[in-house]
C-alpha cells in the first residue's frame, strides 16, 4: 500500500466518522486529522473572546482576530490553540451548540480549508468531516460517507459525553445533532454533501470493527 494515501471521511454528525478514521490512521500509519475540531475551535475562540455571545455573533470583531489564531494537532490528535490544549473544551455543549453557524461562514471556511490543506504532508493522511471529499481533497484515493440513523447516533455520543462527566441529557444531544445536520447540509458554501465517487455506509447496525473491516476491504479491493 503507498504510504501516502488520502482517505476522507465525510457524513452526518456522530455517525463514527472520527473512530474509524482513527483506527485506519494507525492501520496504514498515517497521520489523522480531525477536520471538524478546527471548527469547534473557532467557536470556542469565538466564545471565550466574546465574539458569540446568547447566539449574537459579532462576525467583524471574529473575522479581525481569526488572524490571531494558531491552532496546531500534536502528534496523539490533541489540539492546541496558541499554545493551549482546547480538546476537552471544544466538546462542550456551547460549543456544540454554535459550531454549524460559525462554520457555516465564508472566512472561517476559507481559513480552515487552507489550513486543512497545508496537513497533507508526503506521508498522506486520513481526515474527517464534512467536505473532505468535495472541497478540501476531491482528487483523495478513497472516499466514504457515513449516517445512521439519529437515535443511535445520540445514544452513542450520549454515552460519549457522560463518560467525560459532561451534564447533558439523551434529548438534548439529539436535538443538536438534528439542528447541526440540518444547518450542515442547507448551508450555502461547501454543505455537507456525498461526493459521488465516495462509498456510502450505513453505521447503524455495525460494530466498529465490522465498518473497520468493511473499510479496509473496500480501499483494498479498489
Ligand atoms: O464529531 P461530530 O460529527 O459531532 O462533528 P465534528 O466533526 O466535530 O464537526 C463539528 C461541526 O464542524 C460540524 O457540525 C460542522 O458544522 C463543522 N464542520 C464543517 O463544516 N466541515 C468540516 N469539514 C468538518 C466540520
Amino acid at each position: 500500500m503507498d504510504s501516502s494515501i488520502i482517505i476522507a471521511i465525510d457524513g452526518y454528525a456522530s455517525t463514527g466518522k472520527s473512530t474509524l478514521a482513527k483506527m485506519l490512521s494507525k492501520y496504514f500509519q498515517i497521520p489523522f486529522i480531525d477536520s471538524g475540531a478546527l471548527y469547534r475551535g473557532i467557536t470556542l475562540y469565538g466564545i471565550e473572546n466574546q465574539f458569540l455571545k446568547s447566539n449574537a455573533l459579532d462576525q467583524l470583531a471574529l473575522k479581525k482576530e481569526l488572524d490571531r489564531v494558531i491552532m496546531k494537532f500534536d502528534l496523539t490528535g490533541k489540539l492546541y490553540l496558541n499554545g493551549e490544549n482546547i480538546s476537552e473544551k471544544i466538546r462542550l455543549p456551547e460549543v456544540s451548540d454554535n459550531v454549524s453557524t460559525i462554520a457555516a461562514l465564508a472566512f472561517v471556511r476559507d481559513f480552515t480549508l487552507k489550513q486543512l490543506r497545508k496537513m497533507a504532508s508526503d506521508s498522506g493522511l486520513v481526515m474527517d468531516g464534512r467536505d473532505v471529499g468535495t472541497v478540501v481533497f476531491p482528487d483523495a484515493d478513497y472516499k466514504f460517507f457515513f449516517n445512521a440513523r439519529p437515535e443511535i447516533r445520540a445514544q452513542r455520543r450520549y454515552e460519549e459525553l457522560k463518560a467525560k462527566g459532561q451534564n447533558i441529557t439523551l434529548e438534548e444531544v439529539l436535538k443538536n445533532l438534528i439542528q447541526r445536520d440540518e444547518l450542515d447540509s442547507k448551508r450555502d458554501i461547501h454543505p455537507l454533501r456525498k461526493a459521488k465517487d465516495a462509498i456510502e455506509i450505513d453505521t447503524s447496525e455495525l460494530t466498529t470493527e465490522q465498518i473497520f473491516t468493511l473499510l479496509i476491504e473496500k480501499i483494498h479491493s479498489k
